[in-house]
């Protein structure tokens, strides 16, 4: 698999344009609309103001009007906004969003608002714009309505990564393919170390736009490393007087190793890499590098896939 053309639109690229029926399996994930129904009615002060970049189909800042006086809703993708207008009207208090066709990149609301919802995430903050989209609002926010900034849903992302023994065989058909698949204790008997935390991103300070792996990892136990995992874990709100956070853990994405690595329990592996926020999944993968003592093994997707043990 090989980048990208060129000529294509960067508002045709996947994850910046993202299907309806996509929209519509999100309104059924209960693992990503429960915390962010409960970090809205925790957040969002009654008859607040809200701003939510990237609408689409409106069930966020519809959360957010049921607390809210005020919601601009902030949607580029005609077909949504026409959807988002639809269904916000049939909705109790669908009325207090103003659902606003425009660039987020640009966009400021007329006036200051309490909180800010941007649910432009994808795993490792690859493919969609959450970063440099909310790094530009502060500071063109900053600028129209001084230094103090709202909240924002999320607080926090935290990126890691794990190695992983995957054996990529599908019905017993052996591809070795990126795959997003959840994350949780199913996991253990495929995890060859802990999880390595790269990047802690606070939303409500300054943004990193480029991301970097450098780690050296233990491997708890021995087996065939044939994949890193990169897991993103988003902290949506902190309920303090509970000392907990809403949490919405991702999918994980699971990136194959060119050739599996034969490791033992001690061994130190070395993990590299480096990325702008927002790249395609083959640029990720393109700056993956893997290495246990002089043994390098750089993943490029443009080389042909090889069998994995
Ligand atoms: C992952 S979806 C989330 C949609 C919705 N917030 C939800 O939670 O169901 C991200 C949305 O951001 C929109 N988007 C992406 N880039 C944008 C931009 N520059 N300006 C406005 N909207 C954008 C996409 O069209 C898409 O609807």
């Amino acid at each position: 698999m090989t980048a990208l053309p060129a000529d294509v639109p960067e508002e045709m690229l996947l994850g910046q344009y993202i299907p309806l029926h996509y929209h519509f399996n999100m309104l059924r994930d209960e693992s990503r609309m429960q915390p962010f129904r409960e970090a809205i009615a925790l957040t969002v002060p009654p008859d607040g103001k809200v701003l939510e970049l990237g609408g689409g189909t409106g069930v966020l800042s519809w959360f957010a009007a049921q607390n809210a006086q005020q919601v601009w809703c902030v949607e580029r993708n005609p077909a949504l906004v026409r959807a988002a207008r639809s269904f916000l009207s049939k909705n109790t208090n669908g009325d207090r969003v103003t659902v606003v066709q425009a660039d987020a990149m640009t966009y400021l609301p007329p006036e200051p608002v309490d909180v800010v919802i941007c649910e432009m995430l994808h795993v490792g903050m690859i493919r969609e714009k959450q970063l440099e989209i909310l790094a530009s609002f502060q500071e063109r926010y900053r600028r129209a309505f001084g230094p103090r900034l709202p909240k924002f849903i999320p607080d926090t992302s935290l990126l890691a990564i794990q190695p992983l023994e995957q054996d990529f065989c599908f019905s017993g058909y052996k591809a070795a393919v990126p795959m997003f698949e959840p994350a949780g204790p199913h996991m253990a008997d495929r995890v060859l170390g802990d999880p390595h935390v790269y990047s802690t991103i606070e939303y409500g300070t300054a943004l990193p736009l480029e991301l970097e792996v450098d780690a050296e990892l233990t491997m708890l136990r021995g087996g065939q490393l044939t994949a890193i995992s990169f897991l993103t874990n988003n902290f949506l709100a902190f309920v303090l007087s509970e000392q907990r956070a809403v949490q919405w853990m991702m999918n994980q994405l699971i990136l194959p190793l060119p050739e599996p690595l034969e490791v033992a329990a001690g061994d130190r592996v070395s993990i590299q890499c480096a990325y702008r926020a927002g790249c395609s999944l083959e640029a990720l993968q393109e700056s993956l590098t893997v290495t246990r003592c002089s043994h390098t093994i750089p993943l490029r997707s443009a080389e042909p896939q090889r069998r994995v043990a």
